[in-house]
C-alpha cells in the first residue's frame, strides 16, 4: 500500500489512517505538500519514481487528505503502470462530499487548474467525519456550500435540515455533520453513477459554478475559497432562476441559508472582466456555457444559451447588491 498524505494531515490523522491499513503486508509512505501546490507534474513525477523504486503492479494507493492530495493521488494511481487501484480517504468536508467522489483526477498547469487528468474512480472512499474536527472553521464553512448545492438541486429535505442545523454545522458538531455529509455524498454518487463521464446529468452539479469559475479566474484564486465562490455563484444563479419562473419565496429561502452560513465580502470586481472570463470558459467547453437553474428547491434544469444581455444586466445588479435576495 502506498500511503499518500500531506504533512499537516499526517501529523493530525496519520495514526487513524495507519489503523485503517493495519492488514496491509507493507506500507510505503509517500508525501505531497499541503494545498493546491500538490497538483503539479513535478510532484507526480517524484511520486511515480518513488513508487517505481518500491512498488509492484498489484499495489494500491491510499490518498489521505483534502481534495488536492486526492486529485494528485488519483492521477498518479491512474497513470502508474497503466493504473493501480486508488482508495480515497478524504479529510476535508469539500473532499468528503465532492472531490473524492466521481472519479475525476487532475493536476494543474500554470495556465489552468485541473487541465491534465483522467477519470479513475476510487475503489473505496472512506469518509470518516471525525477527521473533520481539526479542520479550520473557514474551510468547513466553505465546504458546506457544496452541501447546500447538493440539496438545492436534488433534495429539498436536505435544505430544510441545513436550515435547522446551520449553527451546529458551523460549530463542527459531528452529530449534525455526519448525516449531512452522508446525504450530500449519496446525492453526488447518484448523479455520477447515472452519468460517469459528464455528458448530461452530471452537469447539474455545476449549480453555482458558472459564475464561481469566473470569480475564481478574475480573482486569480485569491480572496475567495472555492466553496465561497460557489456561494456567490448560487446567489447569482438564483437571480437568473427567478427570471425563468422560480417562486420568489423559494429563492429567498436558499439565499437566506447562504447568508446564514456566512460569506466574506465580495472583492471589487468589474462586470466586463467576469463576462470575459465566462466567454473564455464558453470557448473552452464543448457544449458552450450552460447555466444550472432551479425550478424549485430540490429541482434543477440545465439551460444553454441564455442571452448575453440578460447575464450582463443581472451581473450589474448582483455586484451592486449580492445579498439583495436575503434581507
Ligand atoms: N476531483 C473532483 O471532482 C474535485 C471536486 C472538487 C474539488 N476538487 C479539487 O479539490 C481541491 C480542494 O480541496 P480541499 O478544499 O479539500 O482543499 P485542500 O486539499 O487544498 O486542503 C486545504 C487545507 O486543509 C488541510 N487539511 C486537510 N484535512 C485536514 C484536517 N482534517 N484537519 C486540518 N487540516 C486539514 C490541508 O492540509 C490543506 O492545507 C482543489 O484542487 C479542487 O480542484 C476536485
Ligand atoms: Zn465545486
Amino acid at each position: 500500500v502506498f500511503e499518500l498524505s500531506s504533512p499537516r494531515v499526517r501529523a493530525l490523522h496519520g495514526a487513524a489512517v495507519r489503523a485503517m491499513l493495519r492488514t496491509a503486508s507493507r506500507v510505503v509512505p509517500l508525501e505531497a505538500p499541503d494545498g493546491e501546490e500538490a497538483k503539479s507534474i513535478e510532484h507526480a513525477t517524484r511520486l511515480w519514481r518513488d513508487m517505481l523504486a518500491a512498488g509492484k503492479r498489484d499495489s494500491v494507493l491510499v490518498a489521505a487528505g483534502g481534495g488536492s492530495v486526492g486529485d494528485l493521488g488519483g492521477f498518479v494511481a491512474a497513470t502508474f503502470l497503466r493504473g493501480i487501484a486508488c482508495v480515497q480517504v478524504p479529510t476535508t468536508l469539500l473532499a468528503q462530499v465532492d472531490a473524492a467522489i466521481g472519479g475525476k483526477t487532475a493536476i494543474d498547469l500554470p495556465e489552468a487548474k485541473n487541465s491534465v487528468g483522467v477519470f479513475h474512480p476510487a475503489h473505496w472512499i472512506v469518509a470518516d467525519t471525525t477527521l473533520l474536527s481539526t479542520l479550520d472553521r473557514d474551510e468547513l464553512r466553505s465546504g458546506l456550500f457544496e452541501v447546500v448545492k447538493a440539496g438545492a438541486i436534488l433534495d429539498r429535505e436536505l435544505v430544510a435540515t441545513l436550515e435547522r442545523e446551520c449553527q451546529r454545522l458551523l460549530a463542527a458538531d459531528l452529530d449534525a455533520l455526519a448525516p449531512a455529509v452522508a446525504r450530500a455524498a449519496e446525492i453526488k454518487i447518484g448523479v455520477v453513477a447515472a452519468d460517469p463521464f459528464e455528458t448530461d446529468r452530471r452537469r447539474l452539479l455545476n449549480f453555482g459554478h458558472t459564475l464561481a469559475h469566473a470569480l475564481e479566474t478574475v480573482l486569480e484564486y485569491h480572496g475567495l475559497r472555492h466553496g465561497e465562490a460557489v456561494g456567490y455563484g448560487m446567489l447569482f444563479a438564483l437571480r437568473l432562476s427567478l427570471r425563468r419562473g422560480l417562486a420568489p419565496e423559494e429563492a429567498r429561502r436558499l439565499a437566506r441559508l447562504i447568508f446564514a452560513l456566512g460569506l466574506p465580502p465580495l472583492p471589487a470586481l468589474l462586470v466586463k472582466d467576469l463576462l470575459a472570463a465566462m466567454a473564455r470558459d464558453k470557448k473552452a467547453r464543448e457544449g458552450g456555457l450552460s447555466w444550472v437553474l432551479l425550478t424549485e428547491l430540490g429541482s434543477a434544469e440545465i439551460v444553454d444559451g441564455l442571452e448575453a444581455d440578460l447575464i450582463e444586466t443581472e451581473l450589474w445588479a448582483f455586484l451592486k447588491q449580492p445579498f439583495e435576495l436575503a434581507p
